[in-house]
Order: structure tokens, then C-alpha cells, then sequence
């Protein structure tokens, strides 16, 4: 089939490839962005492995055509550096033994961005709702929940002091 150019922002950077116009968007960011992070899981929708924010929304990129991406602004877990969650998330996990084998991570990191992106302060019913799309093989999931608590917590405390600072 005839390949189609993509041009889109990721990570915010510009990105062009060509693809199939049939090859997922997680085939085109692994083997093509050469970005590791969205893992391959079900390729069905089911687990959750492959989340990207796709203009700021969660999608599944195994759901998501390449040629869907033109034009567009792609956030993989590698994109997250500079968020200041990001660390918190990892503290937390840590502490909260959140994660073992730490296949499903990525996903649950870019779908707790995305969710404390919309509310600083999900009670636990919201973070486990949430969270449905990403199955973890190897850990409770209570362990998942407590960690993104107490990553909001440590993430509201830093905006405050920031902004304390900052009067
Ligand atoms: S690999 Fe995409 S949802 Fe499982
Ligand atoms: S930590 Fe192993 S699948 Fe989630």
C-alpha cells in the first residue's frame, strides 16, 4: 500500500515519517519515532500499555492510525521529563511498592498525568475509575491508587509552596 507523510508534534518536537496508512500509531512511534515508551500490550484497547496524550487527551495508540496523528501534538512518557509530577510519581511508586515489573508503567504514568491534569485531588473512586484502561499483571492495584495520592498530594504542596514563594 501506498505510504502516506505524517508530520506531527511529539514530545514537542516536529516529527515527519511516512506509513502505511493502515500501521497503528504505536507501530509508527516504536519502530519509526523510535520512542520505547508506549509499550505493546493487547493491541486491542484493552490494556492500556500504548497510552499517548493525542492533543492532550488519552487514546490508546494501538487504536490510533499513524496518518491519524498529521498534524497533531503526541505525548509519550518520554515527553513527561519536565513534568513535575513525573518525579513524584516515581517517589510515590517507590514507596508505595506501586509497580513491579513495571510493563504496564508508562501507560499508567500518561493516564495519571492526564487525569491530574483535570483534577489536582481525585478521590480514590475517581483514580481507580480512571485508571480501568490499565491493567497491571503483577501488582494490587491498591498500591497503584495509594501512589497517585500521594503523588497529587506532593504535587498540590509544591504549587502552593511555589506559589507562596512567589507572593
Ligand atoms: S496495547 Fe494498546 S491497549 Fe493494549
Ligand atoms: S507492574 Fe507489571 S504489569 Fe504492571
Amino acid at each position: 500500500m501506498r505510504e502516506t507523510a505524517v508530520t506531527a508534534t511529539v514530545n514537542g518536537r516536529p516529527v515527519s515519517f511516512f506509513c502505511d496508512p493502515t500501521t497503528s500509531l504505536l507501530e509508527c512511534l516504536r519502530d519509526v519515532v523510535l520512542l520505547k515508551g508506549p509499550k505493546i500490550g493487547c493491541l486491542d484497547g484493552n490494556c492500556g500499555a500504548c497510552a499517548v496524550l493525542l492533543d492532550g487527551r488519552l487514546v490508546n495508540s494501538c487504536l490510533v492510525l499513524g496518518v491519524e496523528a498529521d498534524g497533531r501534538e503526541i505525548t509519550t512518557v518520554e515527553g513527561l521529563e519536565s513534568w513535575p509530577g513525573l518525579s513524584a510519581l516515581r517517589q510515590a511508586f517507590t514507596e508505595e511498592d506501586g509497580l513491579q515489573c513495571g510493563y504496564c508503567t508508562p501507560g499508567i504514568i500518561v493516564a495519571v498525568k492526564a487525569l491530574l491534569d483535570r483534577d489536582p485531588d481525585p478521590p480514590a473512586a475517581r483514580i481507580r475509575d480512571w485508571l480501568a484502561g490499565n491493567l497491571c499483571r503483577c501488582t494490587g492495584y491498591e498500591t497503584i491508587v495509594r501512589a497517585v495520592q500521594s503523588a497529587a498530594a506532593t504535587l498540590r504542596e509544591s504549587r502552593t509552596s511555589d506559589g507562596e514563594a512567589g507572593a
